[in-house]
């Protein structure tokens, strides 16, 4: 979920007209990080107010919903660009996401697409499940109170599994805990008096999903992968995976034990709860580049595992995206950088974990923030067109050059391109 939810002052609601024409780029931010600064200065674009004609806004989640909210009156000309879709939650909302990937999945049953096929999986319990073969890559999530029957129905299938609530509205590790019987969850609800109220607000609301809890593990410690994807498009969809993801690793090694569930230091990766661990090494920061993780994974595993984990990634990542292609305000004067958590387990199956449409920002260690530095630089390369003016009607193809460290993870539009080529070649019986 958003990090950057603190409001500032939204900005002025009147029609502007940047000024470009005097060819000077103007950009303004809610997150005055040097991270953000240096890079736009860098570029000679000059710092302005949010009331001000900007073509370039960096802004937080809040202020972008009320910039494109109808009261706000504000219409964006061709020469701006905002960092975030205005519903970007049906991504990033933890109840939302899982609600459109199961939609996503019976749409594609329901069409007859192999997809979806399914097959029987044996739980450690003896217990058969049906499950899809290329589609399951969340774990098994209800949200409650929902989904509370459905959630005890699927829990008595084994009984002896551990279960992960997370509250919808939250992040940063906030408010999860661990469950392993029903009964702690009932004696949840009665002391929070919300799981059963029926007026629920979404912000109080809970996702419920199965503990992955059999992480792959190094040097006995669990820990999670942080990619960056970059989308400029939803439909057609056009996304990029940035180069330099990491693992964040917990600071205490991992334990299944009972006496441990409650023991947040084993079971969350997020910085925002690991930093404060006795044994938090600020040199590192828990963080292992996602290159590093790669030559260790071939060195341990081999090289042809290692490939088929992160094309499963990639897959995983596209496939999220296209479960809400179909409900995004894909406003042309949008793109977002989104925070990919994912868990892998120890056979080398990557899960989704959730997906932060404000990625934190800050640095905890140097190569945080070089990283960092580079993920907001080819950010702007990739969406602003080649002559370096913010122009939503370009047609979002950066150039080989532009792409730098992001790789192309899907572009429907060149796909579609390709696609007619190849027919018209065969037609014409040219040689590809
Ligand atoms: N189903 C799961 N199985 C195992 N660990 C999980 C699971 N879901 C979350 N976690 C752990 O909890 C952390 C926080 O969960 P996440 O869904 O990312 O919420 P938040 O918004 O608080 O970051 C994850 O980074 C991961 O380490
Ligand atoms: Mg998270």
């Amino acid at each position: 979920m958003a990090l950057d939810t603190k409001k500032t002052s939204p900005p002025h609601c009147k029609g502007t007209t940047p000024n470009t024409e005097k060819g000077k780029v103007t950009y303004c931010t809610d997150l005055e990080k040097s991270v953000i600064t240096t890079n736009f200065d860098r570029r000679g674009w000059i710092q302005v107010g949010p009331d001000d004609e900007w073509n370039f806004y960096w802004s937080f989640i809040q202020n972008c919903r009320t910039l494109f909210s109808i009261e706000s009156g504000y219409r964006m000309n061709d020469n701006q660009m905002i960092n975030h879709f205005p519903n970007h939650y049906e991504l990033s909302r933890k109840d939302l996401l899982v609600k459109n990937i199961k939609r996503y999945r019976k749409e594609l049953e329901r069409d007859g697409n192999p997809l979806a096929e399914k097959t029987d999986v044996i739980l450690p319990s003896g217990q058969v499940v049906t499950r899809y073969i290329h589609l399951d890559f969340i774990p098994v999530t209800y949200v409650l109170p929902a989904d509370y029957n459905m959630f005890v129905e699927e829990y008595r299938k084994s009984p002896q599994s551990t279960w992960i609530m997370k509250p919808c509205g939250k992040s940063q590790g906030a408010g999860i805990f661990l469950i392993n019987k029903l009964s702690k969850l009932k004696k949840w609800s009665r002391d929070a008096k919300t799981v059963f109220h029926p007026q629920l607000s979404s912000k109080e609301c809970y996702v419920i999903s199965r503990y992955i809890d059999n992480p792959l593990l190094i040097g006995g410690k669990k820990f999670d992968l942080r990619l960056y994807v970059l989308v400029t498009s939803f439909r057609p969809l056009k996304a990029y995976l940035f180069q330099h993801g990491f693992c964040r690793f917990c600071t205490v090694k991992y334990d299944t034990s009972v006496t441990e569930l409650d023991n947040m230091y084993v079971h969350l990766t997020n910085v925002s709860v690991q930093k404060y661990g006795g044994d938090y090494n600020s040199l590192h920061g828990g963080k292992m580049s996602i290159q590093n993780f790669r030559l260790y994974l071939e060195g341990t595993r081999g090289r042809a595992v290692t490939e088929k984990l992160f094309a499963e990634m990639q897959w995983l990542i596209v496939h999220s995206l296209k479960a809400v292609a179909p409900v995004m305000a894909n406003d042309r004067h949008c793109f977002e950088c989104y925070g990919y958590d994912i868990i892998i387990d120890n056979n080398l199956k990557p899960w989704l974990v959730e997906v932060n449409a404000s990625p934190a920002l800050q640095s905890t260690t140097h190569n945080d923030r070089i990283l960092k530095y580079k993920l907001i630089d080819n950010i702007v390369s990739v969406v602003v067109p080649p002559d370096g003016i913010p122009d939503a009607r370009w047609n979002k193809i950066p150039s080989e050059e532009a792409l730098g460290d992001f790789d192309v993870l899907i572009d429907e539009e060149l796909m579609e391109r390709e696609d007619i080529n190849s027919r018209y070649n065969k037609i014409h019986r040219v040689k590809p």
